[in-house]
């Protein structure tokens, strides 16, 4: 059967994985609506690929078989009800928003596993979430990210402004350390991977996050450790930025396109 795919939000995510259904890259799959509140992009949408239907608003994706999110993170709030009553897929790639807002965290909690098995996380920037599975079998004692990342992605930051942090041409500089529900709070565009490892294991308060300047590097690094009874893992992640949104890893739009490809 067809994937047909409802899309929100056409910016570099977004883009990446319309090109990728267009070039066939992903089996069965078309692009049967989209939307975005940037009139512009729905415009050159409309020239460029004629048969793709713009959505009247962010819900009206009724002949979609599957939803992606590659937006902000208010539009998973304000979707999320109706894609669950729909018992269409989701694919939420801000995935930040289940716990910046915690109304979203315990409706997603609270779900059935039919439901559950609708909403496809996707590892998005970071990954390991098989073995993290498997180790919650007899259970995850700690968890934690530490994210390094360029001094340019934290241009203006405003928890790093108001708390006058001083960025360092010389040295890493550590600007956060805490939960992962404070971490997103703070880091909104630049902490999806601390929301997702959270969501697979200890949950917003219990998973630890570490975000760190650090002037000598190009890659965003992720360093996730996990501790259980079953072993100590460290999984280290050092994404390349893409080629055509320096602000986002390239892996993060790959994994939208695998996990699209998995259904
Ligand atoms: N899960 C991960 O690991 C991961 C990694 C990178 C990015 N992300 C997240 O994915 C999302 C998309 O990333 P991107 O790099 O494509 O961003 P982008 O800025 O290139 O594109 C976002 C698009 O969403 C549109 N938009 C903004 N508000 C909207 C609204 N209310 N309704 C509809 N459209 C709206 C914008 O006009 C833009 O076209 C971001 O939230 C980002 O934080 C997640």
């Amino acid at each position: 059967m067809t994937k047909k795919v409802g899309l929100i939000g056409i910016g570099y995510i977004g883009t990446t994985i319309i090109q990728a259904i267009i070039e066939g890259k992903i089996e069965n799959a078309e692009i049967q609506a989209v939307y975005d509140i940037d009139k512009e992009k729905v415009e050159k949408i409309k020239e460029e690929y004629p048969s793709i239907r713009i959505m009247s608003s962010i819900t009206d994706f009724h002949d979609c078989s599957i939803i992606i999110e590659c937006a902000i993170q208010e539009v998973v709030t304000q979707i999320f009800d109706v894609i669950v009553k729909s018992e269409k897929y989701f694919i939420p790639m801000s995935i930040g928003a289940f716990i910046t807002f915690p109304d979203l965290y315990s409706k997603y909690q609270n779900l059935n596993e039919k439901q559950r098995s609708k909403i496809l996380l996707p590892s998005g920037a970071i990954g390991g979430f098989d073995c993290i599975d498997t180790i919650k079998l007899v259970g995850i004692k700690n968890a934690r990210i530490q994210t390094r990342k360029p001094n340019r992605s934290f241009r203006n930051n405003k928890f790093i402004e108001s708390n006058n942090i001083k960025l360092s041409e010389n040295s890493s500089v550590v600007l956060f350390e805490g939960n992962a529900k404070l971490a997103t709070t703070y880091f909104p565009r630049s902490i999806n991977v601390a929301a997702r490892l959270a969501l697979s294991t200890l949950g917003p308060e219990k998973t630890s996050v570490e975000i760190i300047a650090d002037p000598s590097i190009s890659r965003n690094i992720h360093t996730i450790e996990i501790e259980s009874e079953v072993g100590k893992y460290n999984f280290i992640f050092e994404n390349n930025p893409s080629p055509a949104n320096p602000k986002t890893s390239w892996l993060a739009a790959l994994s939208a396109i695998y996990t699209i490809k998995g259904i």
